[in-house]
């Protein structure tokens, strides 16, 4: 099966590489010139590991013009996402909740997964083929999912449909097909304090937040960051899957093969990892090479496809098969993040739930897609699902398939223009707010301690 544009979009492939380029240029400049991107020519997989797993890679808001752009995207209450909190006694509470709202049996938490991608499954028709995007399928699944991890009963619709549309706001923003609602954000927002208020959340909240930033601290690591990941990455595999149909056939014949799923998950997840790019602020200065020191202040930012595409042949390939005779220790693949530096807390929850979903789809529908599938998928993984046990009909699919691929190149040109325009605006909007910037000029104290940027003697 191809692996690029289809041959109507041919003559637009460059359009999202040109949005790609742009946004790249976009955070270069904002960064300034204290950036640096690992691994680069100089610098390999062995200096990308070293530094990013540096006890001075600590950093991760104040001093970064980027940051600006992020807590734009994030709002409301940036500032005590757990990803942009700095080192410090908020950070450790805020990242002790966030373990236990993640703890659970591995058999509750599959289970959980499993029922809920099943009930947005059973919403489809079983004697026609469906067109779904796959992202926008199963985020209403994660949203339930993880109102269930919060608060430990079953999930309303309206807070469903509120989770949904707040995940969905952020994450079409960040991905700039979208501008931002802040209306839309708000409505959780008023749903959360309420539901805080009233004493509905059983777990303890970080006692280091007052009530209003515990309700931005779930909103914002459980009702964005959660939701968001978990959609994305279903999207991805079952892309994967729609787009290689051998792959496809092994995994539904045989369902409880644990080992040739973590496979397929763990090579989806190394071609199209959720970070295309994690940053660190450095809070002292970290040898680059013989000749070069990084100073406190570089914001480094660490791309996780090009470490992902060293040390395997063929990098580019979708193929599970790579990992029979690899142990995860000894390659390049951080799917989670650095061990040493704060890495992703769902690590352990994560394939879990994406297997239990992966075997949900397949036991009911065969995938498939004519969609290109990239990193960053800003089409949401446009599929054909079909009902298993519906006669074939191969003309029908044909021409479904032909319609499809047909709208998807005209799509890729409009979303295109779309993404320059509005993620102009959005960094445009974004710089004038300044919303990390004036937090920490407001809030000293909330900088990392030894993060000292040039220029800042305070
Ligand atoms: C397949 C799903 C997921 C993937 C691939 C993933 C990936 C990652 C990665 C690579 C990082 C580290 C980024 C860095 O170094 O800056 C990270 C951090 C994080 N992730 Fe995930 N994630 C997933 C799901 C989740 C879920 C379900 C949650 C639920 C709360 C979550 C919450 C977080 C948080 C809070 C951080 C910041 C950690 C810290 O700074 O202490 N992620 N994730």
């Amino acid at each position: 099966m191809r692996s690029g544009p289809g041959p109507a979009a041919a003559d637009t492939w460059w359009l999202p590489r040109a949005v790609v380029a742009l946004r790249v240029r976009i955070f270069e400049k904002v960064n300034g010139d204290r950036a640096v991107t690992l691994p680069d020519a100089r610098h390999g997989p062995e200096v990308f590991e070293r530094v990013y797993a540096h006890p001075a890679a600590g950093g991760r808001s104040a001093g970064a013009g980027l940051s600006d752009l992020f807590w734009y995207w994030l709002a409301p209450g940036p500032e005590v996402h757990q990803e942009h909190l700095e080192p410090g006694a908020r950070y450790e509470d805020v990242a002790a909740t966030t373990r236990r709202l993640l703890a659970g049996s591995s058999t509750a938490l599959a289970a959980t997964a499993g029922r809920t991608i099943a009930r947005v499954l059973e919403e489809l028709p079983r004697d026609r083929i469906s067109l779904v995007r796959l992202r926008d399928l199963v985020m209403p699944a994660w949203a339930e999912f993880c109102y269930e991890l919060v608060f430990k009963e079953p999930c309303p619709p309206r807070a469903r449909e509120l989770i949904t549309a707040h995940a969905d706001d952020v994450v079409s923003a960040l991905k700039c097909t979208s501008l931002r609602h802040p209306r839309r954000r708000a409505a959780l927002t008023a749903y959360l304090r309420e539901r805080i208020a009233a004493g509905d959340v059983p777990d303890p909240l970080p006692s280091s937040l007052t009530p209003l930033e515990q309700v931005h601290y779930l909103q914002g690591t459980f009702f964005n960051t959660a939701v968001v990941q978990l959609s994305e990455a279903t999207a991805h595999v079952l892309l994967a899957l729609a787009r290689h149909p051998h792959v496809q056939h092994r995994l539904a014949a045989a369902p409880d093969d644990e080992r040739y799923l973590a496979h397929v998950l763990d090579e989806t997840m190394r071609l199209y990892p959720l970070f295309g790019i994690a940053h660190r602020i450095t809070t002292d200065a970290i040898p680059l090479d013989e000749d070069t020191t990084l100073p406190a202040g570089t914001v480094v930012c660490f791309s996780y496809p090009a470490y992902h595409a060293t040390g395997y042949d063929r990098p580019g390939a979708f193929d599970p098969d790579r990992w029979t005779d690899r142990s995860r220790k000894h390659v390049h693949h951080i799917p989670f993040g650095m061990a040493a530096n704060r890495p992703c807390p769902a690590w352990r929850l994560s394939p879990l739930v994406l297997g239990a979903a992966v075997r949900e789809v397949l036991g009911r529908f065969r995938l498939d897609s004519t969609a290109s599938h990239t990193r960053s998928i800003p089409h949401r993984a446009p599929c054909l699902l079909i009902p298993r046990g519906l006669p074939g009909r191969p003309r029908r699919l044909a021409a479904l398939r032909t319609a499809v691929r047909a709208r998807d190149a005209v799509e890729d040109v409009t979303r295109g223009v779309r993404q320059l325009v509005l993620g102009t605006v959005m960094v445009l909007h974004a710089r004038r707010q300044r919303a990390a910037t004036r937090y920490f000029e407001e809030h000293p104290a909330g900088r990392c301690p030894v993060a000292r940027p040039e220029g800042d003697n305070g």
